[in-house]
């Protein structure tokens, strides 16, 4: 494992994860693998960990027609609510997303919104533009998340 943590710079966290996160860091890499993304080239995977314990993961879908394509955190969530694992503010524990190459990967605007939805408090783990891996929480990463409720 700790082969792993330094392949993906994960030894620069300091604090150690709550939230299985060389696991999700895994399953995000392996969900990487199966982007469809012909337009950008830039693969992306997302891994979730649920209250239940359950793990979904997604990748990015591209279209022809650009501003459809969905991102793969937002296919990661979107399954786990197909699969009735994810229904209510606070299921969702932890997101993590990877570039299949490493690359820095912050999640976009639009998907800071959609975790925030089920997981204000959720831990979120991904490259940063300093580099290194950092986990923050929906919040910190969408301060004042649009809500209906
Ligand atoms: N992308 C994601 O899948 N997640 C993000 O949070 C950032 C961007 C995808 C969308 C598009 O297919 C590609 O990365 C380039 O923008």
């Amino acid at each position: 494992m700790r082969g792993a943590q330094a392949q993906r710079g994960w030894s620069a966290v300091s604090q150690p994860s709550h939230v299985r996160a060389e696991e999700l860091l895994a399953a995000a890499h392996q969900a990487a693998e199966k982007a469809y993304a012909p337009f950008s080239g830039f693969r992306v995977g997302a891994a979730i960990l649920t209250r239940s314990g359950k793990v979904f993961t997604g990748c990015n879908v591209e279209n022809s027609s650009y501003g459809l394509t969905n991102c793969a955190e937002r296919t990661a969530i979107f399954s786990a609510v197909a699969a009735g694992q994810l229904s209510a503010e606070y299921e969702l524990e932890a997101v993590a997303v990877v570039n299949h190459e490493g690359a820095i990967c912050s999640p976009c605007g639009a998907c800071r919104q959609v975790i925030f939805e089920f997981g204000p408090e959720a831990t979120v783990i991904f490259r940063a533009h300093n580099g290194q891996m950092v986990e923050l929480t929906a919040r910190d990463l969408l301060p004042e998340g649009f809500r209906l409720r």
